[in-house]
């Protein structure tokens, strides 16, 4: 059994490999190597953390986990306001070469507006809430030139009937108890699901945007994943002021988001 421990003041990392030939090189120092690399990694992380915790707002823990696939929501809870500088950050990444722009979740119309202002070429939205299509066919009356096409659906039933786009926003949320297990609890981060979809509907070239669980920097497993479906991809760390009260599942005033290039 091999035994790897890294300390610091604050707290002490353990490492039991119980399998001989787990991370088997042919040199002993080259394993060495790599298991210190993975050990430092790690207690840096959490040395970081425990920093990272202390700008961290109480909130409201205990998001609601009924069904809201078409529930009647007012602003706040499709969207709080401090969202909103990431909205920004996406839309101005996800049009950076204009041309034909795929926007996933309408919710209040921020984001869309948003892509608006980027004078892209045309603008299609799927949207499964038709109390938020309501809303989308008031905000569209603000747009009455513009190439903008809502699809109404989710975007798992919709989606394969559209074609390639040159920059697609994720932006969606659990509609029920079942998404939020699978999506959020046991992926590396919310739009994971989607990579595969977003990857396929995508030019080369194409620009994918979303917002992270990810604060000041990006995980290992999280690059490992944008690389298995992008060719490259950049990040944004995005501030804003984060209410004491929040109630979305985030809790301090930053956020990475991606633009991830097919
Ligand atoms: C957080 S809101 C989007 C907010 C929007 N970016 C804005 O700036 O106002 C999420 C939206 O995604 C929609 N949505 C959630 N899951 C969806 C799915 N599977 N297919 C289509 N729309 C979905 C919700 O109905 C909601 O309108």
């Amino acid at each position: 059994m091999v035994r790897r421990t890294r300390r610091s003041n604050k707290m002490e990392v353990n490492l039991v490999i119980k399998e001989e030939g787990f991370i088997k090189t042919p040199h002993q120092t080259q394993r060495n190597m790599l298991l210190n690399q993975a050990l430092k990694e790690f207690a840096d992380d959490l040395d970081t953390l425990d920093q990272l915790a202390k700008e961290f707002v109480p909130g409201t823990i205990g998001h609601s986990l009924e069904d809201r696939s078409q529930k009647v929501l007012d602003d706040e809870e499709i969207m709080e306001d401090w969202q909103i500088p990431i909205m920004l950050a996406m839309a101005e990444e996800v049009c950076s070469k204009s041309g034909d722009i795929l926007e996933i979740g309408f919710g209040r119309g921020v984001a869309s507006t948003m892509i608006q202002d980027q004078n892209v070429k045309s603008h299609t939205i799927i949207e499964c809430n038709d109390s938020i299509i309501d809303r989308f066919h008031v905000w569209k009356n603000s747009f009455p030139e513009k190439d903008i096409e809502i699809v109404k659906g989710l975007w798992q039933d919709t989606i394969d009937d559209l074609g390639l786009f040159d920059g697609v926003f994720f932006h969606t949320y659990p509609l029920d108890g079942e998404e939020y297990m699978e999506y959020i609890a046991n992926s590396v981060t919310f739009a994971e699901h989607f990579f595969p979809t977003a990857a396929s509907h995508l030019r080369p070239g194409g620009a994918f945007t979303y917002l992270t669980n990810e604060i000041d920097s990006l995980s290992r497993g999280h690059q490992r994943l944008i690389l298995k479906y992008f060719s490259s991809f950049s990040l944004q760390v995005v501030k804003f002021d984060i209410p004491e009260d929040v109630k979305d599942t985030w809790w301090i005033g930053s956020m990475v988001v991606i633009k991830a290039i097919k």
